[in-house]
């Protein structure tokens, strides 16, 4: 199977890495810069100097992709560069969140999808506490930017999912829940969450694995499919679902 992921050189992105290579899938792992812990890895075509800002770098690697196709494209680059609270709002760091976490993985899928096989799979790295579900579900306030991004991406996928359903190609938005990576541990030094995330974020490696095992459950019966934690359980159940507001 071959797997193209964004933002692969670190943190959810170079767990994923090494969880397909590791039994054996090809993955074509696009990152700004390489890591040693990338680069040592089998199965894996590094492809640096991938800014998903930059739509000319995007398409150099698409063509990256070999006459086989892609099976798998994950959209996992992004930042979280917020600011605490409505006084705090920036609107140029709203701007660049929403270039890379939203628009980033928009350009990713127009180069990658003219080489995406019949029956393949696009997941996008959500946000289940800030984005995805917490907005419908569970509401708060903070972390503006980062929240709208992400929903933004959840609308894409919703779209980007019917209007590619006649290719078989299922879509989903998956959220890792706290995972002890740069981008967690730099929002715990500028204060925006507390020391005590870390007690229950996952390592890189199981989470690899567990979004992994999200891929493999994806069909066109579930898709486009947004509601599932790591586990594969339901995120919002039911019940609650049944009584939001739409
Ligand atoms: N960690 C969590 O608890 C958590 C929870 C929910 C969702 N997520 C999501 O999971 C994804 C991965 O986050 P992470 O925690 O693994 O963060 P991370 O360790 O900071 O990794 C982010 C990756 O994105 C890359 N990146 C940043 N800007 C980019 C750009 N303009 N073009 C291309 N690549 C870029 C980074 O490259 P450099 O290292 O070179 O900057 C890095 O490879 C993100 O979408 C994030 O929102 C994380």
């Amino acid at each position: 199977m071959n797997v193209l992921i964004t933002g692969c050189n670190t943190g959810i992105g170079l767990g994923m890495t090494s969880a397909f290579a590791e039994r054996g899938d090809h993955v074509i792992a696009a990152c700004l810069s390489t890591s040693p812990e990338l680069s040592e890895l089998e199965n894996v075509t590094v492809v640096e100097g991938i800014d998903v800002t930059d739509g000319a770098a995007v398409e150099r690697l698409a063509k990256e992709v070999g006459p086989d196709g892609v099976d798998v494209l994950i959209c996992n680059a992004g930042v979280n560069q917020d600011s605490p609270g409505l006084e705090d709002i920036d609107v140029d760091k709203l701007m660049t969140m929403y270039d890379i976490n939203a628009l980033g993985a928009v350009r990713t899928v127009l180069a990658v999808l003219p080489h995406m096989k019949e029956g393949g799979k696009i997941m996008f790295i959500g946000s289940g506490g800030m984005g995805t579900l917490q907005v419908l579900a569970y509401p708060s306030t903070g972390n503006y930017g980062y929240r709208m991004s992400k929903i933004a991406l959840v609308s894409f996928a919703h779209g980007l999912a019917r209007d590619i359903k006649p290719r078989g190609i299922a879509v989903s938005v998956t959220s890792p829940d706290a995972v002890d990576t740069p981008l967690l541990r730099g929002v715990i030094e500028e204060g925006r969450t507390g020391q005590a995330i870390l007690e229950m974020a996952r390592d890189i490696y199981t989470v690899g694995r567990m979004l992994r095992d999200r891929v493999d459950d994806l069909s066109m019966d579930t898709s486009p499919e947004w509601n599932r934690t790591l586990a594969g359980e339901r995120a919002i159940p039911k019940d609650l679902l049944a009584q939001l507001e739409f």
